[in-house]
C-alpha cells in the first residue's frame, strides 16, 4: 500500500555517463495476471521473476483473502495454489489494493461472477480513479455495485449468483476493462465476447490461452473481437515473468539523455502491444538497439542497448501508437525536452485518469524546470531545448504516482540543476529497486 506513509523527498543530481547492465524487475501486468489466474486454476502455479512491488504484493494478499494459498519462496519465486474458476471464498475483510488500478479492476472482474460479496478500497490516488468503466459492464453479467459518487472506491460488489454471458464493446482503450470482462466471463456459462476498437496489451488473452481456456481473437470491422468460453477448468502453469518494458523505459531514457552513457538492459519483453516507446525513441533518432532478439514464454524478448543520443528531433507521436506506450509518456516527455524541436503527443486522454493526471503532473513539473509545455484535454506538446538544455532546479509533485516520480528523477540526471520530487515513496509500487539500480549505473540520487 503506497501513499499511507510520510512523504520522502528525493533529489536527482546531474551525473556523469551512465554505464553497465540494468536488470529491471518483472513485468507488472503479467505479475498481477499470474497471481489472479493462478488463483483461478486448480493446483499449484509456479511463478519466477514476479515483480515484488507493492501493487503486486497487494494483489497477492487479495488472492489469499479470496481463498487461494500464496507462498513466497524468496528470490522472486512464488507458488499459488488455486481454488478453481468459481471457487473464490468470500473475503472476511475489506480488500485494500493500495495504488493499483490494475489490481483492483482485474480482481473486481474475477469475483463479479461468483456468489460472494467484497468491498474494495485503495490509497488516495486509487480512490479518486474512475471505476464505473469496470462496474457498469460487470453489471451486464448480473453483478451489483455500491460505491461513492462518480463510481469511486471504496466500493462493494455483490457478485452474480447466476451470471449470464455478455457481449461488450469496450468504449475506452483499456486493457484493464477488457481483462476485467474476460476474467468475469470465466465463470459465466456460454460465450462472452469482448470487442476492443483499439488493440491494448494482450497479456490476458495470451495467458488465458496458456492456462487452457478456450479463447479466440479475430479482427472484425469494429476492432479485435475476443471470444471466451466460460467455465473452463484452468490448468496450473509454470510462469517465467519477463522483465517489464515500462520499467526498462527509465534506464533507457536516462542513458539516451545523459552524455557519454552506454547501458545494456537485458531480457525485456517486446510484445508489440507494449513496445511503442522504443519505436518512438528510434523515430526521434535515439541510439537504441535490440540485441539477441528471441522468444521466451510466448513473448518476444530482446536485450536493449541505449546510448547517449545528442541528435534527437521532436516528432508527432502517432495517436494509434498510444495504447502501446500509455505508461511511457511521462518519461518520453523528459526525452522530448532534450530533443530539438517540438514533440506532439495526441490521442492520450487516458493519461488524465492514471495514478495521477499525468499530463498535468508532467506539465507542471517540466514548466517549473524551464521547459515549455502546451496541453489540451487529449494532447500535449513539449518544446525541446536540445541536449543538456534543460535548466532543472525545481521541486516537482509526484502526486502519488510512481512513474511521475521516476520521470523527474531521470530529468535530474541530465538537467543543469538538481531536480527534486516531493515524494519518492510511490516508486516502490512498481520499481522497488529503482534507486540502487540507477545508482549502480552512475546516477546521483539523494534523499531530501
Ligand atoms: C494495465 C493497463 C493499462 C496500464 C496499466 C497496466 C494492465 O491501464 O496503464 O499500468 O496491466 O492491464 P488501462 O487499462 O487503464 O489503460
Amino acid at each position: 500500500m503506497s501513499g499511507h506513509g510520510t512523504p520522502t523527498p528525493m533529489t536527482s543530481h546531474r551525473c556523469g555517463p551512465l554505464s553497465g547492465v540494468a536488470e529491471v524487475p518483472g513485468d507488472k501486468s503479467i505479475s498481477h495476471r499470474s497471481l489472479i489466474l493462478g488463483a483461478m486454476a486448480i493446483g499449484e502455479t509456479r511463478i519466477s521473476g514476479l515483480l515484488e512491488g507493492e501493487d503486486v504484493l497487494d494483489t497477492a494478499k487479495a488472492m489469499q483473502a479470496f481463498g487461494a494459498e500464496v507462498v513466497n519462496h524468496g528470490g522472486g519465486e512464488w507458488s499459488v495454489f488455486g481454488v478453481g474458476v468459481g471457487g473464490f471464498a468470500e473475503p472476511g475483510n475489506v480488500i485494500d489494493c493500495g495504488n493499483s488500478g490494475t489490481g483492483v479492476r482485474l480482481i473486481m472482474g474475477a469475483m463479479a461472477t461468483q456468489p460472494i460479496t467484497a468491498t474494495f478500497t485503495g490509497d488516495a490516488s486509487l480512490n479518486g480513479r474512475p471505476m464505473a468503466r469496470v462496474t457498469d459492464p460487470l453489471a451486464l453479467f448480473g453483478a451489483q455495485t455500491v460505491g461513492r459518487k462518480g463510481g469511486r472506491l471504496p466500493m462493494t460488489i455483490v457478485g452474480a449468483a447466476d451470471p449470464v454471458p455478455v457481449r461488450y464493446v469496450v468504449p475506452v482503450p483499456s486493457a484493464q476493462v477488457k481483462s476485467a470482462m474476460l476474467l468475469a466471463g470465466l465463470n459465466a456459462p456460454g460465450k462472452t465476447v469482448v470487442i476492443e476498437k483499439e488493440a491494448t496489451r494482450d497479456h490476458s488473452e495470451r495467458m488465458l490461452a496458456g492456462f487452457g481456456a478456450e479463447i479466440t481473437v479475430v479482427e472484425i470491422d469494429e476492432g479485435r473481437e475476443i471470444t471466451l468460453t466460460g467455465q473452463p477448468e484452468l490448468k496450473p502453469q509454470v510462469i517465467a515473468v519477463p522483465r517489464d518494458p515500462s520499467s526498462a523505459a527509465f534506464p533507457v531514457c536516462a542513458a539516451i539523455i545523459t552524455p557519454g552513457s552506454d547501458v545494456l538492459i537485458p531480457g525485456i519483453g517486446l510484445n508489440p502491444t507494449r513496445a511503442g516507446l522504443f519505436t518512438t525513441l528510434r523515430d526521434m533518432g535515439a541510439d537504441l538497439t535490440y540485441e539477441n532478439e528471441r522468444e521466451e514464454g510466448g513473448e518476444p524478448v530482446a536485450d536493449l542497448r541505449a546510448k547517449y543520443s545528442p541528435n534527437m528531433t521532436g516528432i508527432e507521436v502517432p495517436p494509434a501508437r498510444a495504447a502501446s506506450m500509455i505508461d511511457e509518456y511521462p518519461v518520453l516527455s523528459v526525452v522530448a525536452a532534450h530533443a530539438t524541436g517540438k514533440t506532439m503527443m495526441a490521442g492520450v486522454k487516458e493519461l488524465r485518469v492514471k495514478e495521477s493526471d499525468r499530463i498535468d503532473a508532467m506539465a507542471k513539473g517540466l514548466r517549473a524546470c524551464g521547459v515549455t509545455v502546451d496541453e489540451g484535454e487529449d494532447w500535449w506538446q513539449v518544446t525541446g531545448l536540445g541536449p543538456e538544455g534543460v535548466p532543472g532546479g525545481a521541486t516537482c509533485a509526484s502526486q502519488l504516482d510512481h512513474r511521475i516520480a521516476m520521470a523527474f528523477m531521470v530529468l535530474g540526471m541530465a538537467a543543469q540543476n538538481p531536480v527534486t520530487v516531493d515524494d519518492g515513496g510511490p516508486i516502490s509500487t512498481s520499481f522497488p529497486i529503482f534507486e540502487p539500480l540507477m545508482g549502480a549505473l552512475g546516477a546521483k540520487l539523494s534523499h531530501g
